[in-house]
């Protein structure tokens, strides 16, 4: 009964690696697939993510990509999106520049997220939105100038944040207020500007809840007066200069006082300059009035004066004299 079959035998031996999991063919083009449920495509000189072969034969329970040391200075829209079990993704070391906005779709299962040693100076807002269980990532080695709140969060489940060896010289509050679940913050190796816009940081370094490594090579860079002072040890009388941010009564008070007071003083000038108008309106006329002096009888006047109580009147003015 078996021998009518016996003809499928080779064909049964060519496909079956295909169907096995983890084997040299189930795997991206130009990768390793050694370790089940891991694909290492690190160090092959990658200038894109490797193209999938064919959606069936990739095992489908991957969960970790090696693409490190590659060439890849651009992730496109949705190149994960055929691994949708991802939970681990090295990116290290691509010299990446830029990541598309929807770059990690799908990847809601990534933990943990390695894009340290690269080239990155910005982030688009909303880049790691899709990673909800995200809990390890690192930008460190990049050159980040700043982060801006809606670049990183809000990552509910992160824990571990790496941003050493960047170029920030500050960090708004905004940024770690949409990280609640953080514990550990690596933050060597930046340009720290201490002005009033650390104070923030200073704060957060001095609340014992968090793991800051190496919080006292922390150092300003600048102003000079502080130059090479650790962030950690200023004091609240450091920032003691720094205004307070306005409080909604303060915003109205300033809105409703300032056209008030244009008016106002519009209607101060207005009445000075009536005022002066009309005073001098009035000097003219005075003045006027001696010029007609001919029908005066100017000695007259002169007789009455008494110099010893007057003594600038008995010299009659130009005007009267002629
Ligand atoms: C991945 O492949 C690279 C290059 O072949 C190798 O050096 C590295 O050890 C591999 N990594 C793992 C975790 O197997």
């Amino acid at each position: 009964m078996i021998f009518p079959f016996s003809f499928l035998l080779p064909l049964v031996l060519i496909l079956s690696p295909l169907s096995t999991p983890g084997s040299g063919w189930s795997c991206l083009s130009g990768c390793v697939c050694e370790k089940r449920g891991e694909v290492n495509c690190s160090g092959r000189e990658l200038h894109a993510v490797p193209k999938i072969l064919d959606a069936r034969i990739l095992d489908p329970t991957v969960q970790v990509l090696l693409l490190g040391h590659n060439r890849m200075a651009f992730l496109p829209p949705g190149a994960f999106t055929f691994l949708p079990r991802l939970i681990s993704l090295e990116l290290q070391g691509n010299g990446l520049q830029r990541i598309h906005v929807q770059a990690f779709w799908r990847l809601g299962l990534l933990q943990t997220l390695d894009l340290s040693v690269n080239a990155l100076q910005t982030l688009e807002p909303g880049t790691f939105q899709p990673l909800r269980a995200l809990q390890i990532l690192s930008l460190a080695g990049n050159r980040l100038i700043r982060l801006e709140p809606m670049w990183l969060g809000p990552l509910p489940l992160l824990q571990n944040l790496s941003l050493q060896d960047n170029l920030l010289s500050s960090m708004g509050s905004g940024v770690l207020d949409r990280l609640p679940a953080l514990r550990i913050l690596n933050l060597h190796g930046n340009p720290w500007v201490c002005d009033c816009t650390i104070l923030f940081l200073c704060r957060w370094l001095r609340s014992q809840t968090h793991q800051v490594p190496g919080t006292e090579s922390l150092l300003c860079v600048s102003p000079d007066r502080l130059t090479l002072r650790p962030v950690a040890a200023l004091t609240e009388a450091s920032f003691k200069y720094c205004a307070h941010p306005l409080t909604p009564w303060d915003l109205a008070v300033i809105s409703v006082l300032g056209p008030f007071s244009f008016l106002v003083s519009l209607a101060g000038c207005f009445i000075v300059g009536s005022l002066l108008t009309a005073f001098r309106a009035r000097r003219k006329k005075n003045r006027r009035i001696p010029r007609r002096p001919v029908k005066r009888p100017i000695p007259q006047t002169l007789d009455q004066d008494d110099p010893s109580k007057n003594p600038t009147t008995h010299f009659p003015t130009p005007s009267c004299s002629l």
